[in-house]
């Protein structure tokens, strides 16, 4: 029997840990300039004029959020099918949570749904979050075009998607949105441990996520010349999300390697369609005007008893999938608000069937051979059903 196979983990070299080494004895570990170099590089990957980084995506969200004035009294829409950070960010705000159904091909916010949702809605969003759920993007084109109808901002929850592209550029690059954040966490597409950061093509929003990630603090020449150089003011109450030096050197080193990871991952993807030819398990449709970063590979079977046992076969044979999302209004902290299971039909049925096979660049083909050998005895001995997605 071979080793565990996790669904996803970080790949980390000697050159990573000699930046983060060279970090150690250098004069900063706090936000200095490894985070400066980090915020360039990030820039320049994902096409945007601002990068902020912060201590992780869920800071990133409720920093963006909050720049962009979401509070009590305010209401924003995601989708179930994500991680929780996406909508408990905006209940930080002291904001009201709602939810978009889920497209049940895509798995993406249904632009349909939330058109619909708009039409009939007695209080419009201040935000809309929609999750580029897998590192796929979603129909950010149409999202937008609701966006100025309607006039609500757009946050990306990029968490999935570095290194995917929309239309020819970078997710992050910012012209379907007024934001998006990033997660650098270990199973994502490159890795700071904890980490991640805010692109914006406006220099006020970036100035706002600035001041917030840093307890709402700013220094600058005038106030330094009037009181004095270790003068700073407050006027904003902020948070300390900072990202660390030794954070931003692993970052910048992982970032050499974003198109390497994507290339292996396509490959790693292309494998697993290629094989899913022969059974009959659903894949994520690809949106056509996009590239996908590849963070999971999702399958989904015939239902929920297939699901369960699909999962228990490959953990008795040491290959850690997952399932990703439980829909986020079925919580028990969501029921508490109102929601009720039943609300959100294509995430709570996708849910129900869905399992993420192990999908991470630095596997390798016999660890991949491994996967789709398991998935082919299950399917032979257990099931047939027909194609269900
Ligand atoms: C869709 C999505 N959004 C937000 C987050 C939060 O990211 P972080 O762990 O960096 O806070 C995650 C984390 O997995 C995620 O998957």
């Amino acid at each position: 029997m071979t080793g565990f196979l996790p669904y996803g983990r970080q790949s980390i070299t000697d050159e990573d840990v000699a930046a983060v080494v060279a970090t150690l004895k250098s004069d900063f570990l706090t936000t200095g300039p490894a985070v400066t170099t980090f915020e360039e590089s990030c820039k320049s990957a994902f096409n945007a004029s601002n990068a902020i980084s912060v201590s992780n995506a869920t800071a990133g969200l409720h920093v963006a959020y909050l720049a962009l004035g979401l509070g009590e009294g305010d209401i924003l829409w995601t989708v179930p099918n994500t991680f929780l950070s996406t909508a408990n960010a905006a209940r930080l705000c002291g904001a009201d949570v709602d939810f978009v159904d889920i497209s049940s091909t895509t798995f993406n916010m249904c632009a349909t749904a939330l058109e619909e949702k708009l039409r009939s809605a007695k209080k419009l969003p201040k935000i809309v979050a929609p999750v580029h759920f897998a590192g796929q993007p979603c129909d950010m084109q149409r999202i937008w075009e609701l966006s100025e109808e309607y006039g609500f901002y757009v946050v990306e929850d990029a968490a999935h998607a570095v290194g995917a592209t929309y239309k020819g550029q970078p997710v992050g690059s910012g012209k379907y949105s007024h934001a998006a954040v990033f997660s650098f966490h270990p199973v994502k597409i490159i890795t700071t441990a904890e980490g991640g950061v805010i692109t914006t093509q406006s220099d006020d929003l970036a100035e706002k996520c600035r001041k917030l990630r840093s307890h709402g603090m700013y220094k600058s020449a005038e106030l330094a010349e009037q009181h004095g150089p270790w003068y700073y003011e407050m006027d904003t109450l902020g948070l300390n999300y900072r990202m660390t030096d030794m954070q931003a050197a692993l970052g910048t080193s992982q970032m050499s390697r974003l198109k390497e990871n994507i290339d292996r991952r396509n490959a790693i993807a292309s494998n697993y369609h290629k094989a899913m030819l022969e059974m009959p398990y659903g894949c994520q449709r690809m949106n056509p005007d996009a590239t996908s970063s590849w963070h999971l590979f999702v399958i989904t079977c015939a239902n929920s008893t297939e699901r369960r046992a699909l999962y228990e076969h490959f953990h008795q044979n040491g290959v850690g999938v997952q399932v990703h999302y439980i829909p986020v209004h079925t919580q028990p902290y969501y029921q508490a608000l109102g929601f009720k299971v039943g609300d959100f039909p294509m995430a709570e049925d996708y849910y129900s069937r869905c399992l993420s096979l192990p999908m991470f660049h630095a596997m390798s083909e016999d660890d991949q051979n491994r996967v789709i050998e398991l998935l082919k005895n299950f399917n032979a001995e257990n099931y047939q059903h027909s194609r269900t997605a």
